[in-house]
C-alpha cells in the first residue's frame, strides 16, 4: 500500500460522509499492519455533541473486526468535499490513535493536487497520556 493510494481510499471515503449540518466532508483510510484498509467517513447529529469524526469511524470500525495493530492513517476534508489544504485530525482523534498506536505510527494530512503532509503520532500529539506509558 503506497502512500498515494492510502491518500486515493481517503478521498474516496469522503463521498461517504453525512453532514446535513456542516456540509463539511471529511474521509479517512486507516492502514492496519497486515495491509487491510478500514475507511471512514464523519457521521453527524442533530445534537450535534454525538457527531465521530471519519478517523474515529475507521478505528471503531477495525477495533471490531479485531484489528489492534494500524501502521498509518490518511484523512481528508473539506466544505462540500473540496479539498484546500492539508486536514490536521482533531484533538479528540489524535488521543484514540494514541489508544492504539505507537509514537511513529504515521499521519498523512491529504492536500489538493494529490499532495500530502506526512507527520508521526508523537509530533501531532506530544507529551501525550497513555495506558502504555503511564498505566502499566
Ligand atoms: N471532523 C472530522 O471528521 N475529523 C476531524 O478530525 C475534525 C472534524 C468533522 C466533524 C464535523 O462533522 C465536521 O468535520 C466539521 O467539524
Amino acid at each position: 500500500m503506497t502512500p498515494e493510494k492510502l491518500c486515493e481510499l481517503a478521498i474516496e471515503a469522503m463521498s461517504h460522509a453525512y453532514v446535513p449540518y456542516s456540509g463539511y466532508k471529511v474521509g479517512a483510510a486507516l492502514l492496519c499492519a497486515d495491509g487491510t484498509v478500514y475507511q471512514g467517513c464523519n457521521i453527524e447529529n442533530a445534537a450535534y455533541g454525538p457527531t465521530n469524526c471519519a478517523e474515529r469511524t475507521a478505528f471503531f470500525k477495525a477495533v471490531y473486526d479485531g484489528y489492534r495493530d494500524f501502521t498509518a492513517i490518511a484523512v481528508c476534508g473539506g466544505k462540500d468535499g473540496v479539498i484546500t489544504g492539508p486536514f490536521p485530525p482533531c484533538g479528540v482523534c489524535r488521543q484514540v490513535m494514541r489508544e492504539f498506536c505507537d509514537d511513529d505510527f504515521v499521519i498523512y494530512m491529504v492536500d489538493a493536487g494529490g499532495k500530502y503532509e506526512s507527520h508521526t503520532l508523537s509530533e501531532i500529539l506530544p507529551h501525550s497520556f497513555s495506558a502504555k506509558k503511564h498505566m502499566a
